[in-house]
């Protein structure tokens, strides 16, 4: 199998795109193909991984255009998935001239971050913005005796957010956090959303009122790349949609010049 991969020298500061022939036994993976490459044809190709289990959310990348972790992503899957052409399409989702998709494997850094070295992106921006949503509980009184009561519906609506790895490949398909680059992305506000919900937040309204402003809630276009390409099955589209209904019934206007529905 032929594998394209994009490099990147930050001491020259220049592209470029390697190929490489590895064999791709049955159920090889993405990750398990860098690593054949890296140990066997070139030793200073760089890429993130951690777990090696789709846990930690390290080895997100641009796969044959989508982004996916490539520690879950199977080589044979590759081929035959119609995932790319349900995509809103935008620059860095275009097809190339020096890859066929029926045949080869590109691998690319995942789009909307700056790149370090060959794979690995820098991911500050993409926790400068969740930090904005001030991701962590802020309860309204002390803890019971016991547990917090929940429901088991208020349970499966808590797990759809608490699913999220911090993998940003929601952050990397998203035609809007291209164009703009203050956008908290869909992950940092799926994260809001969550902490919206949860029974024992103290702040949840308040809570809202973080993202609503042109970089927050209303800067999202429902692409729904984000949903799409999420490994966990997050909705951030789902969040934002719920998010922008309950503002409204708090009396709040949309804050971009946009027509929102
Ligand atoms: S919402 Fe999904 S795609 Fe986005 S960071 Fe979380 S796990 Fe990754
Ligand atoms: S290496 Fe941890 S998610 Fe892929």
């Amino acid at each position: 199998m032929l594998f394209k991969v994009q490099r990147y020298d930050p001491e020259t500061k220049t592209s470029r795109l390697d190929s490489f022939v590895i064999g791709t036994p049955e159920g090889m993976t993405v990750l398990d193909a860098l690593f054949r490459i890296q140990e066997q044809l070139d030793p200073s190709l760089s890429f993130r991984y951690s777990c090696r289990g789709a846990v930690c959310g390290s080895c997100a990348m641009l796969i044959n255009k989508v982004p996916r972790l490539a520690c879950r992503t199977q080589v044979a899957a590759l081929f035959g998935t119609p995932t790319a052409s349900r995509l809103k399409p935008w620059r860095a989702l275009e097809a190339r001239a020096d890859w066929r998709p029926r045949t080869e494997v590109l691998v690319e850094p995942l789009p909307n971050l700056p790149v370090l070295k060959d794979l690995v992106v820098d991911m500050t921006r993409f926790f400068d913005h969740w930090r904005v949503v001030e991701p962590a509980l802020k309860p309204a009184q002390d803890p019971p005796d016991k547990e917090y009561p929940m429901t088991p519906a208020q349970v499966a609506e808590l797990e759809l957010y608490t699913n999220c790895i911090l993998c940003a490949a929601c952050f990397g398909a998203c035609p809007v956090n291209d164009q703009q680059a203050d956008y908290l992305g869909p992950a940092a506000l799926a994260k809001l959303y969550r902490f919206f919900l949860d029974p024992r937040e103290g702040e949840n309204d308040p809570r809202l009122l973080l993202a609503h402003n042109p970089e927050g809630w209303w800067a999202c276009q429902f692409h729904t790349n984000c949903r799409q390409v999420c490994p966990r099955g997050v909705p951030p589209n789902i969040a934002i949609g719920q998010a922008r209904a309950r503002l409204r019934r708090l009396g709040k206007k949309p804050l971009d010049s946009l027509d929102h529905d």
